[in-house]
């Protein structure tokens, strides 16, 4: 069995290829840029984090929330799954909301999809996709339940209004999560709606208003006696 075991040495020997190898000496010029330009840097940084935004968004490789909102390493709390669906039993969403809402006390949440997402495009494919196809169900529904209005679009404009409503239905199923439920109605939390258009780099507001009624509505039905 031992002989199995491979040290990290081996491990990152069998891993090099041009990119990986390029990625570590990127990641050595990078750690010494930053020193030089603030010597406390990594020193604050290994201290702590009180980031105030929680940012949910798609595991697309051309949406780093970081670089787009153009914040530091210890400003932005993150989480990330294929086409950022917000399932209300997923542990991963309810551990990192109960981590950053609970104890590190952010002040916004946002979920953010994005125009062109592969997730949203097998959403509106018809192809058997195996696990993926459980993981967009909570998607699919959607498409379902907006069919009509999204067979009048043209294909592109399908791909921005489902990402949108996908985005509007993860805002809502983040408000019930009972962490949530708290935050906002003890400290004003707010869960707010991006869509990040890959063509100029714009993060554009999706509209996730709710009137009072609704979510005083909401706030009854959390309300435990
Ligand atoms: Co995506």
């Amino acid at each position: 069995l031992l002989q199995h075991v491979k040290t990290s040495t081996d491990i990152s020997s069998l891993l090099t290829d041009d990119e990986f190898t390029a990625s570590l000496q990127a990641n050595k010029i990078w750690a010494s840029d930053i020193a030089a330009k603030d010597p406390e840097f990594f020193k604050n940084s290994a201290k702590g984090q009180s980031p105030d935004i929680l940012w949910i968004g798609c595991c697309d490789s051309r949406v780093p929330e970081t670089t787009v909102l153009n914040k530091k390493p210890g400003e932005v709390f993150v989480l990330r799954n294929i086409a950022n669906v917000i399932n209300p039993t997923d542990i991963a969403l309810l551990s990192a909301v109960e981590f950053s809402v609970k104890h590190l006390k952010i002040k916004h949440i946002v979920l953010c999809g994005h125009t062109s997402c592969g997730g949203v495009k097998a959403t509106l494919a018809n192809n058997k996709l195996d696990i993926l196809d459980v993981w967009l169900q909570p998607m699919r529904q959607i498409r379902e339940k907006h069919a009509d209005t999204l067979k009048t679009l043209s294909a592109e404009d399908r791909e921005d209004a489902l990402a949108k409503l996908n985005v509007q239905q993860g805002v809502d199923n983040l408000r019930r999560i009972p962490t949530v439920v708290d935050a906002i109605r003890d400290r004003g939390l707010k869960v707010h709606g991006l869509l990040y258009r890959l063509s100029n780099g714009h993060l554009e507001q999706i509209d996730t208003a709710e009137d009072e009624k609704a979510s005083e509505c909401r706030q009854c039905t959390f309300e435990l006696k």
